[in-house]
C-alpha cells in the first residue's frame, strides 16, 4: 500500500494520505540551522549540535506521537485546522507534502480555505522560513483567525527534558513589535538568542504556554486558538513559546501572504545588551529584512533549488529502470549528504541528546558524498583526525560544537582507526590532489601536537599491527563495526553500558572483520605510498597486509563463510561450530571486498553461504541463527530480541557490501538482487509493512525471527546511505574514481540494458554510455577511439569526454 508518490520532475515525494504507517520526515539546513519536519509538520530545530543548542522543543515519547512543531492553526468559523493534520486533526478535504530536497511544501485545504505552506531553511542564514498563503476559493468573504506557534527549548536539550527544579525559573522573552525573543540564560553565560517572527503586524501575541493552551489543555484544543484570541502574555520562568495571531478577512479568490521566521542569532560578548535587561537586536532586524517579502523568499527558495541542481548534476543516471535511477540520483544522494550533516546526532531515533559525530560513522558518511562536497570532506576528515591519539586509536565521537572528542563515550573500538584510511583514500581518488596529506593535523587536538595528515594514516595502521590477538588477528577492543559484539564486556549489571564497560579485558579476542579492512585498506594505503614515491615503505605494509591475509585464511576460515571473531577464551565466534550466531554477514562482505582467500575461492563460497542462510525477503540478515538468550561473552549483541536490531534484523548497512562483494566474483545479478531487496523506492507498495520513508534507508528491517518481520526502523542516520550510493554508483554502475583517471567497470545485471551517465570528475565531464549485451567481455571507446584497460587516464580539459562501454 502506498501513502504517496515520488514527483522525479521536482525530485520530490508527495504524500497524499497524513496516516503515514510512522511519521515520515525531512531535514532541512547546511550550515549551521538544522530542522526536522515530518508530515504532519511536526520536528525541531537546532543551531550545529543537537544537544547543546536546540532551539526548539520536541518530546521524542510523547503521547500522542510526533506532537510539537510549527503549528498553524486556522479557525474558519469553528472549524480549526491545521495545513499538516497535526495537532487538531480535523479531517482535510486534500492533503499533500511535498517532501523536497531541503524544503517541504503543504498544500491543503479545508472548506473552500486553500493553505499552501513552504518550509525552508536558506542557504545562507541561520533561519528557518515558513511562508503561508491562504486563498478563499468560495464565493463567500471568510473571517478567519491564524495562529502560528513554536516551543522553545531552553538550549541544552538534555537538561530542558531533565532539570525541571530549575528549568521552570529560568524561562526568559521579550516581545517587540512582531518578533518574540527567547532569551534564556542569555543574561549570564550565552551569547546567542533565538526569535520567531512575522513579516506583518500581528493582532496579539503568546509567549507563555499555559496561557496559550489553557493549563490541562494540549496543543488539539489550545485555548487561545478557540477562543480566536490571544492573551499577550510574557512569559517568565515555566514553557517559554512563541505565538503570533492573526485575524485576516479573505474576499472570493483573495489571497494573503504571511512569512514567518524562525531565527538564531549571536552577539559578541561586548555587543550583547541594548541597555539592562534589553538583548540587542541590530542582527536579529538583518536577519529579519532578508526575508520580509514573498519575492525575497521565493529567491531565496531559487537559490537552494538551485544549489540542488547543480550538486546532483555531478552524478545522473538514465537507465531504463527508473526506481534505480531515482533512487541514485536524487534520493541517495540527499541522504548521503543529511548523514554528512547528522552523523547519528538527530533523526526521529536519535534524540540528538547522544551522539555526535562517529568517527567511524561520519569517516563512512564520506564516502557517499565526497564527489559533491570535495572541499567541506577534507575539512571534516580534518576534523575527525583531530580526535585521534598519537598510538592511532581513537575517541569514537565528538560534539559538532566543540570538535572535542567525547570523553563519556571514550575510544577502544579497534576498527575506528582504519575508516580514516577509506575517507582520505577515497578522498585523493576523487579529487587526485595528494596534498591532504601534508594537512597538518592535531591529536586529541592538543595545540602544538600537529603532524601531516598521513602520520595519522600510518598510526591507524601501526595501531592495528601492534595490537593482535593469539591468532595473529587484530583485537577487537571494545567492539568493531558491530558496536554490539562486545567481546571483553562481560555486562552483569543492569542499564550498564555495553559501549563503555569492560569487565574483562581478555587482550584476547579478535576479529576477523578487522582483519579484512586491515587488508582492504592497507593495500590502498601502501598504493598512495607507492604513487608518492615511498615504495619502501609501500613493501613493508604490503608484508603486514600478507601476515593478516594469512593469519585469515588459517584461522579465519570455517570451511563455507568467514568466521566472526575470537571470544576473550578464544572460542570461535560466527561458526558452524557455534549454537546460535553461526555465520554473520560482516566479514563476508568485507574480507571477499578485500580477497582473501580469492585463489581458494572463498569468497564465491561465503556469498553463496551468504544467499542460502541469510537472505530474506528484504535484504541479508546481519547472523544466523538470532541469539535466543544473553551470552555474556558476546555483550549487546545476544541483548536483542530476535530478529531485531544487531540480534538477526536485516541490518541494512552491511547489505551494500554483499552487492560490492558479489560484484568482486562477478555475480551481478545477485549483486542487484541484493540491491533492490531493501532499497526503499522498491518497497514502496508494501509501506504498510515497511513503515519508514519510501525514499530513504533506514538501519534496519525486523527479520524473519521478529514478530514484525518486515518492519524497518530507525531511518535517515545509517551508514547504509553512503555505501549503497557507493554500491550503487561505484559497483553496479561501476563508475569508480582511481588514482590516475576514472574507472568504469560497470556490473549490471540482465534487467538494466542500457545506462547513460553523466559524472562529473575533478571539473571535467563524461558522457559515459553502457550497453549491456550481457556479452561477458569488455570493450571502452573514449571520444570513439578503443582504449586498453578500464581506466581512462585523467586529462584536464575544457571539453565533455565521451565514453562508450560494451559489455
Ligand atoms: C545499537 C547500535 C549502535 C550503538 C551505539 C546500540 O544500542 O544497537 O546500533 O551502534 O548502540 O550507539
Ligand atoms: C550504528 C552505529 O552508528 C554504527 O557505528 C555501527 O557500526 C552500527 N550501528 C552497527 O553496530
Amino acid at each position: 500500500m502506498k501513502f504517496g508518490f515520488f514527483d522525479d520532475a521536482k525530485n520530490e515525494y508527495v504524500i497524499t494520505d497524513y496516516n503515514t504507517p510512522l511519521p515520515w520526515i525531512n531535514y532541512y539546513g547546511q550550515d549551521g540551522f538544522f530542522s526536522l519536519m515530518s508530515n504532519t509538520c511536526g520536528g525541531y530545530s537546532f543551531y550545529k549540535d543537537a544537544k547543546l543548542r536546540r532551539i526548539t522543543r520536541f518530546r521524542y515519547n510523547n503521547v500522542p506521537r510526533d506532537y510539537g512543531g510549527r503549528y498553524y492553526y486556522i479557525n474558519d468559523n469553528g472549524t480549526i485546522w491545521n495545513p499538516g493534520f497535526l495537532p487538531v486533526k480535523t479531517k482535510l478535504d486534500s492533503y499533500k507534502c511535498r517532501h523536497g530536497l531541503g524544503y517541504s511544501i503543504f498544500e491543503s485545504e479545508k472548506n473552500g480555505l486553500k493553505c499552501e505552506l513552504l518550509c525552508f531553511v536558506p542557504l545562507k542564514d541561520l533561519c528557518e522560513i515558513n511562508q503561508l498563503t491562504l486563498t478563499n476559493n468560495t464565493k463567500e468573504t471568510k473571517n478567519i483567525t491564524l495562529h502560528g506557534v513554536i516551543e522553545w527549548c531552553l538550549w541544552n536539550a538534555v537538561d530542558d527534558q531533565t532539570n525541571f527544579q530549575r528549568n521552570w525559573n529560568i524561562g526568559e522573552v521579550e516581545v517587540d513589535d512582531t518578533t518574540i525573543y527567547h532569551k534564556t540564560e542569555y543574561r549570564e553565560r550565552r551569547n546567542h538568542y533565538a526569535f520567531f517572527h512575522t513579516n506583518v503586524k500581528h493582532d496579539g501575541f503568546d509567549s507563555d504556554l499555559d496561557t496559550f493552551l489553557g493549563l490541562y489543555n494540549s496543543w488539539v484544543d489550545a485555548t487561545a486558538v478557540q477562543n480566536k484570541k490571544s492573551f499577550n502574555s510574557i512569559a517568565s520562568g515555566w514553557a517559554p513559546i512563541a505565538s503570533h495571531m492573526f485575524n485576516i478577512t479573505l474576499k472570493p479568490g483573495e489571497e494573503k501572504t504571511i512569512v514567518f521566521q524562525l531565527g538564531y542569532v549571536e552577539n559578541p560578548d561586548e555587543e550583547k545588551f541594548e541597555k539592562l535587561h534589553v538583548i540587542n537586536k541590530k542582527r536579529a532586524y538583518e536577519l529579519q529584512e532578508k526575508y520580509d517579502s514573498k519575492e525575497k523568499v521565493m529567491k531565496a527558495f531559487k537559490e537552494l533549488n538551485n544549489k540542488w541542481t547543480n550538486l546532483l548534476s555531478t552524478l545522473h543516471v538514465k537507465s531504463d529502470n527508473d526506481k534505480f535511477d531515482r533512487m541514485v540520483n536524487i534520493w541517495n544522494q540527499y541522504q548521503c549528504m543529511v548523514t554528512f550533516n547528522m552523523s547519528r546526532s538527530a533523526s526521529y531515533y536519535e534524540s540528538g541528546t547522544g551522539r555526535g559525530m562517529g568517527f567511524r560513522d561520519s569517516c563512512q558518511d564520506l564516502l557517499g558524498f565526497l564527489h559533491l562536497i570535495p572541499e567541506k570532506s577534507r575539512e571534516r576528515i580534518k576534523d575527525i583526525a583531530s580526535i585521534q591519539f598519537e598510538d592511532g586509536s581513537t575517541y569514537h565521537q565528538y560534539q559538532p560544537l566543540t570538535k572535542r572528542g567525547n570523553a563519556d563515550i571514550g575510544g577502544g573500538f579497534n576498527d575506528d582507526p582504519l575508516w580514516l584510511i577509506a575517507a582520505v583514500s577515497q578522498y585523493i581518488k576523487e579529487t587526485g590532489d595528494y596534498t591532504i596529506l601534508n594537512d597538518p593535523t592535531p591529536f586529541n587536538n592538543k595545540e602544538g601536537s600537529e603532524k601531516p595528515l598521513i602520520d595519522h594514516l600510518r598510526a591507524s595502521l601501526n595501531f592495528i599491527i601492534t595490537h593482535k590477538g593469539p591468532h595473529g588477528l587484530p583485537l577487537i577492543g571494545r567492539a568493531d563495526w558491530n558496536d554490539c559484539l562486545n567481546l571483553n564486556c562481560f555486562s552483569k549489571t543492569p542499564g550498564e553500558s555495553f559501549q563503555t564497560a569492560s569487565n574483562f579485558e581478555s587482550g584476547k579476542a579478535e576479529s576477523v572483520f578487522i582483519a579484512g579492512m586491515f587488508v582492504l585498506y592497507g593495500k590502498e594505503f601502501a598504493t598512495i605510498l607507492k604513487n608518492i614515491g615511498l615504495d619502501q615503505e609501500s613493501a613493508n605494509i604490503l608484508k603486514e597486509v600478507k601476515d593478516v591475509e594469512e593469519a585469515t585464511i588459517r584461522y579465519g576460515w570455517d570451511g563455507n563463510w568467514f568466521i566472526r571473531a575470537y571470544d576473550a577464551f578464544s572460542n570461535k565466534v560466527g561458526s558452524k561450530e557455534c549454537e546460535d550466531g553461526q555465520i554473520f554477514v560482516e566479514p563476508q562482505g568485507f574480507c571477499t571486498m578485500a580477497r582473501i582467500g580469492e585463489d581458494l575461492g572463498f569468497g564465491k563460497k561465503a556469498l553463496d553461504s551468504v544467499e542460502k542462510i541469510l537472505t530474506n525477503d528484504y535484504g541479508v540478515e546481519i547472523l544466523h541463527p538470532c541469539y535466543k538468550e544473553y551470552h555474556i561473552e558476546l555483550g549487546e549483541v545476544s541483548s536483542y530480541p530476535m530478529g531485531y536490531k544487531e540480534n538477526g534484523s536485516v541490518f541494512c548497512h552491511n547489505n551494500p557490501w554483499i552487492v560490492i562483494a558479489n560484484t568482486v566474483v562477478g555475480n551481478n545479478e545477485r549483486a542487484f538482487d541484493v540491491y533492490k531487496r531493501n532499497c526503499p523506492a522498491y518497497l514502496e507498495e508494501v509501506s504498510e509493512i515497511h513503515k519508514t520513508e519510501p525514499y530513504i534507508y533506514s538501519q534496519t528491517i525486523a527479520g524473519r525471527n521478529a514478530k514484525n518481520y518486515g518492519e524497518a526502523k530507525n531511518s535517515w542516520l545509517t551508514g547504509t546511505a553512503s555505501w549503497t550510493m557507493y554500491a550503487a554508483s561505484q559497483a553496479i554502475l561501476g563508475i569508480k574514481p582511481d588514482y590516475d583517471g576514472l574507472m568504469i567497470d560497470p556490473h549490471l545485471p540482465k534487467e538494466i540494458k542500457h545506462a547513460s551517465v553523466e559524472r562529473i570528475f575533478r571539473g571535467v565531464k563524461y558522457n559515459i554510455t553502457i550497453n549491456n549485451n550481457a556479452t561477458g567481455t569488455y570493450q571502452m571507446l573514449v571520444d570513439g577511439k578503443v582504449i586498453n584497460g578500464k581506466v581512462i587516464p585523467f586529462e584536464k580539459i575544457q571539453k565533455d569526454v565521451n565514453v562508450v562501454v560494451n559489455i
